[in-house]
């Protein structure tokens, strides 16, 4: 197999040559440009590309790749809302790491909510100029307050238990809920009504495009926080900046944001930051602002190049995909190929 793998940053490198030098020989070339329309040439004569979070694989960019023979894409995450799966259908099979550590992401969004609830990033700064005052960065209990999570799936379900270990209440909304011990499975309404901080662990798809708007930001507890580990599509981040600054919002703890693609991952602090919106943004004291690094673990990388060559294997001897996805996938469809242990086409 010959893989042409994009947005290459040196951690990935570490991984991916380990593993795959240790187990599957394969040719391996890292490109540091991103999938794009573009870009998608350089994958002629490779037989898989290997994308990640940021790359946009459009209609343009499948078509160019299948032009060039490539028959694998192979997602190194577990979202996958920069694929257009309707084009890829019959043309690129598409596989992903459905899971690598769901504790990495959680870990991170608890992370996030006691930074922004105690302003640790606020006494750091303060401490390395010698100032010790501490007014100003006055937090509150996480013990018996109420946590609001968006999604009970494996990340939001690890996420609930941390909660649990802190001693908060925990509300719950998923359309198709896990059964949780001691979590009350509610309507988005009434979460948003009885949460302090809500956290943010469902997919990003047309029907959470924005769910966090200025209509949901008005039914929450005055002073709530709002932690999003997901996507940045979930927030309309125009009426979330008008949330904090009416104070209506406490705080915002965000690892993605929606025009992530430009800018994160990438060391731009030579550059002036030409997103009005984003610059905004980090002026708030009460917003912290990480580059979408949940999955950064080191357990998570190992994770996510052992499957991801693994989904290559199963590719290269014509085996079923485990972790193939396409549009047709997950509706109750007897005919669907994978129900009937084969891939998508
Ligand atoms: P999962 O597939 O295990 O769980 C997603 C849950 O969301 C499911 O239970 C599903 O029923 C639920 N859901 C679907 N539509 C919903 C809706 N309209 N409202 C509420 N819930 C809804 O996914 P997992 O592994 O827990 O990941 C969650 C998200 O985390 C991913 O979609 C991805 O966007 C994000 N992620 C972020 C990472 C980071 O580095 N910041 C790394 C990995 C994932």
């Amino acid at each position: 197999m010959k893989i042409a793998f994009y947005d290459t940053k040196p951690y990935d490198k570490i991984w991916f040559e380990k593993i795959n030098n240790e187990k599957y020989n394969y040719k391996i070339k890292f490109f540091e440009d991103k999938l794009n329309a573009d870009t998608a040439v350089l994958a002629k004569g490779y037989d898989v590309a290997c994308a990640f979070v940021n790359d946009v694989i459009d209609t343009q960019t499948i078509n160019i790749l299948n032009d060039v023979g490539v028959g694998l894409l192979a997602m190194r995450c577990a979202g996958y809302n920069n694929v257009d799966f309707k084009s890829a259908f019959d043309k690129l099979h598409v596989v992903r790491v459905p899971q690598y550590s769901p504790y990495a992401v959680a870990e991170h969004a608890m992370a996030l909510l006691l930074g922004v609830n105690r302003k640790i990033f606020r006494a750091f700064n303060r401490t390395r100029e010698g100032n010790f005052s501490i007014n100003g960065l006055l937090g509150f209990d996480l013990f018996g307050k109420t946590a609001g999570v968006v999604g009970t799936g494996r990340i939001g379900r690890v996420f609930i238990d941390i909660c649990k270990g802190f001693g908060m209440k925990v509300l719950a909304y998923d359309p198709f809920p896990a059964k949780i011990e001691d979590v009350k499975i509610v309507s988005l309404d009434e979460l948003y009504k009885k949460s302090d901080i809500i956290s943010l662990h469902c997919p990003l798809t047309k029907s959470t495009k924005h769910i966090i708007n200025s209509e949901s930001i008005q039914q929450m507890k005055q002073g709530a926080i709002i932690i999003n580990t997901s996507r940045g599509g979930l927030i309309n981040t125009l009426d979330l900046i008008e949330g904090l600054k009416s104070k209506q919002l406490g705080g915002a703890g965000l690892d993605v944001y929606e025009e992530e693609s430009s800018y994160f991952f990438e060391d731009m602090s030579s550059d002036i930051l030409e997103d009005d919106t984003l610059a905004r943004l980090l002026t708030l004291h009460n917003v912290l602002v990480t580059a979408h690094q949940g999955f950064f673990t080191k357990e998570a990388l190992e994770s996510i190049a052992n499957v991801t060559l693994e989904n290559i294997k199963e590719f290269e001897e014509n085996k079923m995909l485990t972790n193939e996805i396409c549009y047709k996938c997950g509706k109750t469809d007897e005919n669907c190929n994978r129900n009937r242990g084969k891939s998508c086409f």
